[in-house]
């Protein structure tokens, strides 16, 4: 589907948005492991959260919406079943290596597979230290899916230094890590996002250089109530559209302000961006609270390697700020990019080309500055959500706004996207 937008001079509002994607999958996951009842408000409907349900539902785990919340009745220690056909991940990457951390650990055989983009997604991250604990996985020639999981009751802990930035592979191991008698330790030299240690309540240790993160059979889950905070990347469209439209004043509500979440806000601030937060909260062991956010004149900054893997999501929509910022924009130290949804880089600058822009492409960021040229572009959205929205948020501040083609994809986080963006323009 081709979706047009037109420009809009002004935003004003409030919004509820739903709930974070990362930690809607890990809520699904917990409480599909803990034996018996957990309830889930505010779970995100993106497409990538319905993933997982489907595939805990193959495994055994009864998952029923209620009105206000997800109740799902997991099935306890070893407890699931074998599936009786292949568990489908769809787009996503954080449940298809998630959910490995937990089938490898298992006394029967599954199979993972996903739609294109997926299948084309880096697996081998998961597979050497899974292997490592004993894990058996085979996958496709080039360590992609089909990944094929078989029975391996015997896990043992191991000591995992993350060879890149990931939180998904930091938790494959640490899931697999609740099914061993020692404890499993995770070391990484930048933190990423940490709602799997979080919410499992796992002692992690902190030092200048390092962070180590452990798990074992302690730590396995029991059935809770969890409140998903307001997803901080989703809202990051609607901040960065605030923010560059003149006197719009925009509150979001109940948005996760987890600090492994939260460098999206710290770079809009230190561009200039006025965004305050108020009523902060922590509800099921996760921070939240409101902001507000208030047009802004801004100003590109340089973007420190050590902040990367906290806005790795948002680096779609924070180029959008880049381009009315003064000064050329750069971003480095984030080939990480380059496995996502899609080739995120590639993706960026070819949309940025579009609209007459001077850009650089460089292995592992790009840099870009000059004027907007183009009064009529068609950007890509590469079947990417993050760049459909982003380029969807760009074509709203042009003159004479722009067309995104294949904007579907945008249900994979946020399917509401269209409404949100009705509510808050007039
Ligand atoms: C996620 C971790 C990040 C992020 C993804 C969700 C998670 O991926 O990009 O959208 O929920 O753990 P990596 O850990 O691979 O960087």
């Amino acid at each position: 589907m081709v979706q047009e937008f037109s420009k809009v001079d002004k935003i004003e509002g409030e919004l509820n948005l739903p709930g974070d994607k990362s930690i809607s999958h890990r809520a699904v996951m917990f409480s599909a492991m803990a034996e018996g009842t957990s309830r889930i408000y505010n779970l995100s409907n993106g497409e990538d959260v319905k993933s997982t349900q489907e595939c805990f539902k193959k495994l055994g785990v009864e998952i029923k919406k209620e009105k206000d919340f997800v109740e799902a009745t997991g099935k306890g220690f070893k407890g699931f079943r074998k599936p009786d056909s292949e568990l489908d991940a769809g787009n996503s990457g954080t449940t298809t290596r998630l959910i490995s951390g937990i089938l490898a650990a298992q006394n029967f055989e599954s199979v993972i597979i996903g739609d294109e983009s997926l299948s084309k997604r880096p697996m081998k991250r998961i597979i050497t230290p899974l292997t490592e604990m004993g894990g058996k996985i085979s996958a496709s020639d080039n360590y992609t899916l089909p990944l094929r999981i078989s029975p391996s009751e015997n896990l043992h802990a191991i000591k995992y230094e993350l060879p890149m930035a990931s939180a998904q592979v930091k938790s494959a191991v640490l899931l697999a890590g609740l099914h061993c008698d020692e404890p499993t330790s995770v070391i990484e030299r930048n933190p990423s996002r940490d709602h799997t240690e979080r919410m499992l309540g796992l002692k992690v240790e902190k030092t200048a250089k390092r962070i180590i993160s452990y798990s074992s059979k302690q730590n396995y889950p029991v059935p809770k109530e969890y409140f998903v905070p307001s997803d901080i990347s989703t809202a990051a469209f609607f901040i960065v559209f605030a923010l560059l439209s003149k006197n719009s004043l925009l509150k979001l509500k109940n948005v996760s302000l987890n600090e492994t979440r939260t460098g999206i806000l710290q770079v809009l601030k230190e561009m200039g961006g006025n965004i305050e937060s108020e009523n902060e909260r922590e509800a099921a062991g996760e921070p939240l609270g409101d902001l507000i956010v208030r047009g802004s004149e801004l100003k590109n900054i340089f973007i420190q390697e050590k902040i990367i893997p906290n806005i790795i999501d948002e680096i779609p929509i924070l180029s959008i700020a880049g381009i009315f910022a003064d000064g050329n924009f750069t971003i480095r130290n984030a080939s990480e990019l380059r496995g996502k949804e899609t080739d995120r880089i590639n993706a960026i600058c070819y949309n940025l080309k579009l609209i007459g822009l001077e850009v650089e492409e460089y292995e592992d960021g790009f840099s870009f500055g000059g004027k907007i040229n183009n009064s009529n572009p068609v950007f890509e959205s590469f079947g990417d959500h993050r760049i459909a929205m982003a380029f969807g948020i760009l074509s709203m501040l042009l003159h004479s706004g722009g067309k995104i083609n294949n904007f579907d994809c945008v249900s994979i986080s946020n399917p509401d996207f269209i409404k949100q963006i009705k509510n808050i323009t007039r």
